[in-house]
């Protein structure tokens, strides 16, 4: 018997969490007079606070000063609302910074970082290290007889700014790790193939750190890729010892961490915390109601790693930092992708910022309310969403998202591809138009961590993912053998877990799995050659074609080169192939998925895995699926700004309370939550 996948955990929360972001240390008291009642009467139960104050409750080394979040958070107690508390390490204050000048990162170009912004100190460094520490434990010793308090932050989205840093303590950070993973300096140089270019090292000591943009040249891959280990370890490390503090003191606080950024293994990362924060901001993004895909699937890599989890910043305005302002959200927008949240897994939502702010770098990110305290419509919407979330939270509440089709994801695969991308698409790309046309087809579509277990689903994807191993070999094999449908694009399992090509032809350790071998692999233009399906019609390639060769497998599709391609060796060979094995099915595909491409060759698996779309409507009404025991909970999200008609299960709209008997009418940016009645 397989473990629930840990994309499928529910979170341990008490509540389903409502509320913002919120910063008493920018305002006067008058200013904060009302916010109390204001927050209560929009049906906030919580606030975050606390993550860019360290200044505040430390003015001078050893001091320490509460008075306002105290004050604060019992006020807000008073009314029921609780508060996360933050560890302030994302910003130290300057006492510190002046004192060691040494704890400020370098950038790849040696320039040191200064104070004066924020994420300016290294977490590799060791005495930082015990600066976080020892904050984390103090604020842990005082908060730790407050009731209100329930949750930790923390530090404030890791690797926001920046995350590859060259300061000396890195350099020795990173011997250290290759001398633990390694032993011995011969260890390492087979590892990283150092006979190449004559890079073999005679001791730990002498290695530094990997260039990606040159140096002149381009460093070694197997060295670059343990580098972003090195890198996500460290970051985990800095991470662990503060919630090491936190769970010392109380057992029962939550502790989380906002927003994902590069150079972090998630997967790894959560494993220290009870669940992920994911910060949204929808802005960026939505230009086309389509592009809510590209929203719903950043939401959806929270998922895979965490299972069930919340919202600590949730767009609530337009957002604008000194370059830039994101488009305003128009009427209904902010409660729309306030749902595409919770719709994709989570059990929280604050909404940055409570009020905009006004001075500082950020005096154009607005909040919920503006610079002069008056509340608009975009705190009437969010007192909408607040009042429906009162009713309706606790519904939700520890449902988990349903997801029958699985794309893989991997951070080590990430990784290994951007040290020898040679042009060709990354997985994320290859992924995002997977998961443009399942999604644009109301499919239970989820991402799944290649660490995670498969059980639960029907039909996997493998989006050209350079690296394999056996482990995760052998559990493709047994998921197609027990069943399932899976659907490989090129160039995936051509590398080792070292970042060595395999001596034997690829798709290696699948060959057996999948019944067919890469004879040759050569860059296209995407949309020059074709895919012949035969019955099924035809499909353009991707930016390559792979020449396969059987091994056991059906053929699905050939080559079908123009002739004013001339003379080409993928003409008439095989592009597809099939294998049965077990009661399942491998699919190859030799080349890579694109905007073009996706639709015709995704449903070569999704019809062999007799999948169904949770509803019927057009694309961008987004459809999931939230379950609880026998409980389901249909989630239709309208990003159009026109009405649209969809048609779904029948139930009961639990935001509105009306029956829907299969046909439902949802308004521009409109949202129903239809509790499914049980067939
Ligand atoms: C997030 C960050 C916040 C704030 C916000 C708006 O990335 O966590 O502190 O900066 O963006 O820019
Ligand atoms: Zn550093």
């Amino acid at each position: 018997m397989s473990a629930t996948p840990r994309h499928q955990r529910p979170t341990n929360l008490k509540k389903f969490l409502f509320g913002c972001p919120y910063y008493p240390e920018h305002w006067t008291a008058a200013d904060r007079e009302l916010d109390p009642q204001r927050m209560v009467a929009a049906g906030v139960n919580v606030v975050r606070m606390g993550e860019f104050a360290w200044d505040y409750m430390e003015p001078t080394p050893g001091k320490f000063r509460y008075d306002l979040f105290d004050e604060t958070i019992e006020r807000l107690g008073k009314v029921g609302i609780d508060t996360i508390f933050c560890t302030p390490t994302a910003a130290p204050p300057r006492w510190m910074t002046a004192g060691h000048p040494e704890y400020l990162r370098f950038d790849e170009q040696g320039r040191q970082m200064q104070h004066g912004s924020r994420q300016h100190c290294c977490t590799t460094n060791d005495a930082f290290r015990a600066e976080s520490r020892r904050i984390t434990a103090e604020l842990a010793r005082h908060f730790s007889g407050n009731t209100h308090v329930v949750g930790w932050q923390t530090d404030n989205e890791f690797h926001c700014h920046f995350s590859v840093c060259y300061c000396p303590e890195c350099v020795k950070g990173f011997q250290d790790y290759c001398r633990k993973k390694y032993g011995t300096i011969d260890a390492l140089n087979a590892a990283w193939g150092t006979a190449f270019w004559a890079l073999t090292y005679n001791d730990f000591d002498q290695i530094q750190l990997p260039y990606p943009s040159g140096r002149p040249c381009f460093p070694c891959p197997s060295q670059e890729l343990d580098h972003y280990r090195f890198i996500s370890e460290g970051v985990c490390e800095f991470q662990r010892q503060q919630v090491a503090e936190l769970r010392k003191v109380r057992g029962d606080w939550f502790v989380m961490h906002n927003g994902m950024m590069a150079h972090i293994d998630y997967w790894k990362f959560t494993e220290d915390l009870d669940f992920l924060g994911f910060d949204i901001y929808p802005g960026f993004v939505f230009r086309v109601p389509a592009d809510a895909a590209d929203i719903s699937s950043g939401l959806d890599r929270a998922r895979s790693v965490s299972g069930g989890f919340i919202i600590p910043e949730q767009q609530s305005g337009p957002g604008g930092q000194r370059p830039y302002t994101l488009p305003m959200p128009q009427p209904g927008q902010i409660r729309l992708w306030a749902y595409q949240s919770i719709a994709n897994g989570a059990d929280g939502v604050l909404h940055f910022r409570w009020r905009s702010c006004r001075f500082g770098a950020e005096t154009y990110w607005e909040g919920v309310l503006d610079h002069d305290n008056i509340p608009r419509r975009r705190y009437e919407e969010f007192s909408r969403e607040g009042d429906e979330l009162k009713k309706i939270g606790g519904r939700i509440l520890h449902s988990v998202k349903e997801v029958q089709i699985g794309i893989l994801r991997e951070s080590d695969n990430d990784e290994a591809h951007s040290t020898l991308p040679l042009g060709l698409p990354a997985p994320h790309d290859v992924a995002r138009w997977a998961w443009r046309t399942l999604w644009g087809q109301h499919m239970p579509v989820g991402i799944v961590d290649a660490n995670d277990e498969f059980t639960g689903l029907k039909m996997l994807i493998v989006p050209s993912m350079p690296l394999m191993d056996q482990v995760l070999a052998d559990k493709l094999r047994r998921f197609v053998e027990e069943g399932g449908v899976l659907l490989v694009t090129a160039r995936t399992a051509v590398r080792d877990r070292n970042n060595h090509a395999f001596s034997v032809t690829p798709p290696g350790l699948l060959t057996d799995l999948l019944g067919s071998r890469v004879e040759e692999l050569g860059k296209a233009d995407p949309d020059t050659l074709k895919i012949d399906l035969s019955s099924r019609g035809s499909a353009p390639n991707g930016a390559c074609y792979e020449v396969l060769s059987l091994h056991g497998a059906q053929a699905l599709g050939r080559w079908d080169v123009p002739q004013s391609a001339g003379p080409h060796a993928a003409a008439h060979q095989v592009a597809i192939s099939a294998n049965r094995v077990g009661s399942g099915l491998a699919i190859y595909v030799g080349t890579c998925l694109t905007e073009n491409n996706a639709r015709v060759l995704v449903d070569l698996a999704l019809k062999e895995a007799k999948v169904h779309a949770l509803g019927q409507g057009p694309d961008a009404v987004e459809m999931t699926r939230r379950i609880k025991g026998n409980q389901k909970l249909l989630f239709v999200l309208n990003h159009y700004a026109q009405p649209q008609t969809v048609h779904v299960p029948p139930g009961i709209d639990l935001i509105t309370g009306q029956v829907c008997q299969g046909t439902l009418d949802v308004e521009p940016y409109g949202v129903a939550v239809i509790e499914e009645h049980e067939v």
